[in-house]
């Protein structure tokens, strides 16, 4: 019984063929004998119809249960003009079976396949995740995923890269996240570590000669997972050589109007607006900013710099900042979001977040007495306070009240969404460049500077002389591509000249000399028999389908995902090993006594 449609194909012009169709049971409906069965397969749904009188049937078909998998022959009908079924592209017409072929009988699925399922547990649908793909909701996100990467695979072809496969056994590499280490047998005690990027890789094809590069590739990080982080995820990698910024910025806003184009057929304006690092963090708090929206931070050293509030006025005597968002209309927030709010900016740091409410004609706050009538005159005219409104502040370091004010911006934009205050359009795609990042950033941890990005990207021509004198003013040619508040990818110009690298690792990273032999000394090398200029940047490709598929978890954009703990659960993934296992490498498991794992 070879299938001759698939079951979203047939139209009242097929009417009086005859056809087979396989696929899952959707649905059983029994009216009276006569048995009204939607069969489903990838593309969609067909009702068909099975006749008790119908001889030809035989009385298998009374066995069959949602889910199960059959074949059938029938015949096309038009169905009765009150049978139209207008939600469905087959709903003009039903099958009715001449013969059934039962593959398998179901069970009774543990949750709906129906949307209601998105209620459930996620456990519980992950361990049953072969059930849960087979609702059209995650079939489509699999599809837009396909197109996405044969977009993306047409025009970087068209562009003259090519896709080249780097090694998934890499070795462990410093000044990233944690990595997943994969002890290797015939090498004991030494270990492979699964790359967090194909960077090094991708960089020697350069020298290599390559050119133009890209892959979809594997990545893994061990890192704490969250909704836009899995252990596992796809790269759209790309490096290329005799590149510079500019070159760079038109190539991937051309690649994003492409896949913007291609899969959800929406046209995407470039050139992308382009924001410093320091100018995101001073107006939005965050270095991806959403730009849907404005409510920007302002700065408030001027007004507070001698208040009597020893908060605010310490905060700018000791080189800091006092800084302020006015949340428009939010001034009925309620004790238990205020609380949400303060435990937020505490979590980052802050000591606490003053606030200004103004009802009717008066402002409201605890703080209000500190102030002098003029600093109150001149917030309410630099921040335009009006009934209604909210002001929060954060006095402490630059960047940190920066970051607490950011938060408090994206936490208290939700809050007037709730209310129906503000609109965020889901379908407003406002991508944006964040460039100038600073070269390096001091890590108090450390005690000294770390690549703000890695150690490869190359500092902005006229700063390398700070290099030595001030390098926390070096900025570095890297950029990071953001869409509405989403960091999509980020790369850089590299740097290509041995002497500088070396300089950058040794001199400003103060990684030591032999360990700089150990890890890289085959780039320097390599950079010493005629490396070309080049750069390149790597998108988070489940990021971006998750945002093209409106979602709001990178888990529902991957095929099999992990969970919070990085657990597969469905094959119960990570397992133990065997003695055997262990044994031929050299390994041997101590676990803490008092862990239960
Ligand atoms: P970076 O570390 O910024 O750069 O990674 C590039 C992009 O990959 C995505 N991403 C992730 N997606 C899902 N889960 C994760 N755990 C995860 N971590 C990162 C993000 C991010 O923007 N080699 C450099 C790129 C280069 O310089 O060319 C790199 O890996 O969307
Ligand atoms: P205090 O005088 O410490 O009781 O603080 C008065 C108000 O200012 C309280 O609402 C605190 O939450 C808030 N506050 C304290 N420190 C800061 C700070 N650094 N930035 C912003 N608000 C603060």
């Amino acid at each position: 019984m070879n299938r001759t449609h698939h079951c979203s194909q047939l139209r009242a012009s097929d009417s009086g063929s005859t056809v087979n169709l396989s696929g899952w049971v959707d649905s059983v409906r029994d009216h009276g004998g006569i048995l009204f069965v939607d069969l489903r397969d990838r593309e969609g749904l067909t009702q068909i119809v099975f006749d008790p009188n119908n001889a030809s049937l035989g009385n298998k078909f009374a066995q069959i249960k949602p889910e199960s998998v059959i074949s059938i022959t029938g015949k096309v009908q038009v169905r009765i003009a009150e049978a139209v079924n207008t939600n469905l592209a087959t709903g003009e017409i039903e099958v009715h079976a001449n013969s059934i072929k039962i593959h398998n009988i179901s069970k009774t699925p543990p949750f709906p396949m129906d949307d209601s399922a998105d209620k459930t547990s996620e456990d519980l649908r992950m361990t049953y995740r072969y059930l849960d793909l087979r609702r059209s909701s995650n079939t489509d996100i699999l599809k837009l995923r396909h197109n996405t990467c044969k977009a993306i695979r047409s025009y970087m072809d068209e562009n003259t890269f090519i896709e080249v496969e780097t090694p998934m056994l890499f070795k462990s590499t410093p000044e990233g996240a944690r990595e997943f280490l994969v002890p290797s047998r015939m090498n004991p005690g030494t270990f492979y570590a699964l790359p967090q990027s194909p960077q090094q890789y991708k960089q020697m094809l350069m020298v290599g000669g390559v050119e133009r590069y890209y892959q979809l590739a594997r990545c893994f990080r061990d890192e704490d997972l969250r909704s836009d982080r899995q252990p596992e995820f796809t790269q759209l990698d790309i490096e290329l050589s005799f590149v510079d910024r500019e070159e760079m910025y038109a190539l991937v806003e051309g690649l994003m109007q492409r896949v913007w184009k291609d899969v959800l057929k929406v046209n995407i304006d470039t050139p992308f607006q382009r924001i410093s690092y320091h100018e995101a963090m001073d107006r939005f708090g965050v270095d991806k900013p959403d730009m849907r929206f404005e409510m920007e931070l302002q700065d408030c050293d001027e007004i507070f710099k001698e208040s009597s509030f020893k908060v605010f006025s310490s905060a700018v005597a000791s080189g800091g900042a006092v800084k302020a968002i006015n949340v428009k209309g939010l001034a009925d927030i309620t004790q238990g979001e205020l609380r949400n709010l303060e435990d937020v900016a505490k979590s980052l740091g802050a000591k606490g977040l003053a606030f200004i409410k103004s009802i009717g004609d008066e402002l409201k706050s605890p703080i209000l007495k500190f102030f002098s009538v003029k600093e109150i005159a001149a917030l309410k005219d630099r921040l335009n306070v009006e009934d209604g409104d909210i002001v929060f502040f954060a006095a402490t370091k630059w960047e940190r009240a920066c970051t607490i004010l950011g938060r408090v911006r994206l936490e208290a934009s939700q809050l007037l969404v709730q209310r129906g205050k503000l609109n965020i359009n889901p379908y407003d795609y406002k991508f944006l460049w964040v460039i100038e990042f600073p070269l390096m950033l001091y890590d108090e941890d450390l005690g000294r500077y770390a690549a703000s990005h890695h150690p490869f990207t190359a500092p902005v021509e006229e700063d390398i002389p700070l290099l030595d004198s001030d390098p926390k003013k070096v900025r570095g040619q890297h950029y990071d591509l953001v869409l509405n508040g989403v960091e999509l990818g980020g790369g850089s110009i590299r740097i290509h000249q041995p002497s500088l690298q070396k300089k950058v690792f040794e001199d400003v990273l103060q990684i030591d000399p032999q360990v700089v032999e150990s890890r890289f000394g085959y780039m320097l090398k390599a950079f010493e028999y005629g490396a070309p200029p080049h750069g390149g940047i790597a998108f988070g490709l489940d990021r971006m389908v998750t945002t093209l598929a409106q979602r709001s978890s990178i888990r529902d954009v991957i095929a099999f995902p992990k969970n919070q703990r990085a657990q597969e659960m469905m094959t119960a993934s990570p397992g133990t090993a065997t003695t055997k296992q262990l044994k031929e490498l050299h390994i041997k498991v101590t676990l803490p006594k008092d862990e239960n794992c």
